[in-house]
């Protein structure tokens, strides 16, 4: 466990739900919400996320009112709320009144009202406007009967280049480093006499002529993830001081957003919500919905976690919105209750008529209740009741550890490296694809959480390692544990300097690598030969420890007879990037050998199985007709969703999915 949790389903009834903004509409529309939000068998209902404006119309107003009949309304109907602070949403005035409450960019442009988050995090006024219509909010509504859940501002995502921030941003280095020659000496500012002699010298990394220092950069994201975080953890304070102790509080992620060290902000957290909007057109949509789950999960620390945001349908941010197909929202979101989840929520409630985001879906769209979209809704919101008292409250068994880690992303990401078209996004969901499609439930953790329940670590790529996460990881191995390692990873420090020998000593005797002599990036759709497989992204001059095993060499051009594949003893080390179906077999293979067995295995293409609980979920993420054979050692299984029992095999649909438990003598008869 990452930090102290607080149920999400206390009464083991699990969360579904979404924004809800009925300040949007008239009154009227509240009474058929009411009727339609029961009629899907919705639980609670998220209230005030942009609803600064509507609360306080004029600096210091208070508007109620309207609050209050809501809350009202909806615990008279048995409907929870997620109360939100409305602070991502500052009104106009804010900005009118005290322009210093405007954010900056890079370019020095403000960033003007006209949208949302346009706030300076930094910002003193901004905070004390935020915290003081947060404590109004907390006092009146903290003991009210409807209240189930605290959700603060939304998906915290602001950078501020501003003078305040600036100031924010030299306190920040003075807690990190205490003197500049500790800062000249981090960000190696030797280089193009970029040495500063006061802290008036330390600015924001604004626009540059050319390429910035790296690791001043690097510094200014660790501090913008944690100016942020501050903003958090006031108003959570605030709102914890007038609300019982059982009430949790969240915040939202964007789904591996780049832009906040979700492992640090977890920790602050009750209850750990991410939003999830896969693409409807990605083939590999599942894979990335589950990813996502991985990670909240783990940065929950393996307590049940909350999908705060997903889409019924179409959102109106890609070039091209798609719907989901009939089944897709069904299957996804049972995907991630099967992954853990213990909310399944939505954006929105009630589509829009006006605004930005009138095409965006919501679970009652344009169409209204005949619509197919609030049809599927209602059928999770009946499936999601028949699963809970199961699996509500349950973990998910995972012998598998992705490790990932946000500083090493920022370091890695940056200008002058050696490969633009190393994404690391792309390479972590590549490694998580071979981990899925072999079948093996992952947790994600960072590199320097204690790792030794997992069996098999796998690192797609640490560019930056600290020293305390190589001491981990060497722990680990010497523990017995198996590692594999992709390429471009423990190569620089905290500080993103480049570790003599061009990787970490101790992690290149770990792999049996004698020598690091230099990266050879490869061309977009150029592949090297590796025997077995064909490796693209990239590929490494290295040679091999007299004691290391060549597991597969390249073969031809400048590289050739050199290793692609390294190992020594149970720890391995991949110096490109196998393809797709490679780096599962390499995966599963390792899984096997370290005596991890996927949760059910032989399953048909696409088809998807995790057990959470008692509950063996079957998940099929195709649109065909297959037959999944169930374990012949295991008697009858029941399927919760359907009160049908299975032996021997089980049929699953187009997006069919089961969940299944050993029958018990007290099962109704379907
Ligand atoms: C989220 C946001 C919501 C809504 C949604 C649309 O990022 O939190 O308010 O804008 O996207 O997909």
């Amino acid at each position: 466990m990452t930090g102290p949790r607080i149920p999400i389903a206390p009464d083991g009834r699990l969360l579904f739900g979404g924004d809800y903004n009925p300040e949007q509409w008239p009154e009227e529309v509240w009474t058929e919400d009411v009727r339609l939000v029961k009629e899907a068998g919705v639980t609670s209902v998220t209230l005030g996320v942009f609803s600064w404006a509507k609360l306080e119309p004029r600096p210091g107003a208070r508007e109620f009112g309207w609050l209050d009949r809501l809350m009202d309304l909806m615990h008279a109907h048995g409907i929870g709320v997620v109360l939100a602070t409305p602070t991502s949403a500052p009104p106009p005035w804010l900005g009118r009144l005290h322009p210093e409450t405007l954010p900056r960019d890079e370019n020095g442009q403000t960033v003007w009202w006209g949208s949302r988050q346009q706030f300076a995090h930094s910002s003193s006024v901004y905070r004390r406007f935020a915290a003081a219509i947060t404590e109004d909010l907390a006092q009146r509504y903290g003991h009210h009967p409807a209240l189930r859940m605290w959700h603060i501002n939304n998906e915290y995502c602001t950078f501020d280049y501003g003078d305040e921030a600036a100031r924010a941003f030299r306190d920040w280095l003075r807690r990190r480093y205490r003197t500049l020659d500790a800062v000249n000496e981090a960000w190696g500012t030797a280089f193009w006499s970029q040495h500063v002699e006061t802290w008036e010298d330390v600015i924001p990394p604004r626009r540059a002529q050319y390429m910035r220092n790296p690791t001043q950069v690097l510094d200014f994201r660790r501090f913008t993830s944690d100016a942020l975080l501050e903003c958090f953890v006031a108003e959570r304070d605030i709102v914890r001081r007038h609300s019982p102790a059982h009430i949790p509080v969240t915040t939202n992620f964007m789904p591996f957003w780049t832009g906040q060290d979700a492992w640090t902000w977890a920790r602050q957290e009750d209850v750990v919500s991410v939003d999830m909007y896969p693409d409807p057109r990605d083939p590999l949509g599942g894979q990335y919905n589950a990813m996502i789950g991985d990670m909240t999960r783990g940065q929950a620390g393996g307590a049940p976690w909350m999908v705060m945001e997903q889409a019924a349908g179409p959102v109106n941010w890609r070039g091209v919105n798609h719907p989901k197909p009939h089944g897709l929202n069904r299957l996804w979101s049972l995907q991630s209750v099967a992954r853990g989840a213990d909310a399944i929520c939505y954006f929105q409630w009630r589509q829009s008529r006006q605004g930005a985001e009138k095409f965006h879906s919501g679970m009652v769209d344009h169409a209204g209740e005949e619509g197919r979209v609030f049809a599927e809704v209602k059928r999770i919101g009946a499936e999601l009741a028949l699963l809970e008292g199961e699996v509500a409250g349950t973990g998910v068994t995972a012998d598998v550890a992705v490790l990932h880690d946000w500083e090493s992303w920022w370091a890695g990401s940056q200008d002058g490296r050696p490969s633009t078209h190393v994404v690391y996004e792309d390479v972590v969901r590549t490694w998580h694809r071979g981990l899925w499609e072999a079948g093996l439930t992952a947790d994600f953790a960072h590199p320097e959480h204690d790792l030794s329940g997992y069996r098999v670590v796998v690192v797609p790529q640490l560019y930056l390692l600290s020293d305390a996460a190589v001491d981990n990881l060497l722990a680990y191995a010497r523990g017995g544990g198996s590692v594999v390692c992709g390429f471009f990873s423990g190569v620089a420090d905290s500080d993103d300097r480049v570790r003599a020998g061009g990787m970490d000593a101790r992690l290149r005797e770990l792999f049996g690598i004698r020598t690091v002599h230099e990266w050879w990036p490869l061309d977009p759709g150029q592949t090297v030969d590796c025997g077995e497989f064909t490796g693209s992204l990239w590929s490494e001059e290295l040679t091999a420890a007299p004691d290391a095993e060549v597991v597969a060499a390249y073969r031809g051009g400048e590289l050739d007879g050199l290793p692609a594949v390294l190992r020594r003893g149970s720890a391995r080390y991949l110096s490109t990037l196998p393809e797709p179906s490679a780096l599962r077999t390499l995966l599963a293979d390792v899984a096997a050998e370290a005596g991890v067995r996927p949760p059910l295995s032989g399953l048909p293409a696409g088809v998807e199985a995790v057990r959470r609980g008692d509950v063996l979920f079957l998940l099929h993420h195709g649109t065909g007709d297959v037959v999944v054979e169930l374990p012949s050692d295991e008697g009858p299984l029941r399927d919760l969703l359907t009160g049908t029992e299975h032996s021997g095999s089980v049929p699953l649909g187009r997006y069919g999915v089961v969940a299944l438990r050993a029958a018990r003598g007290g099962d109704r008869a379907a």
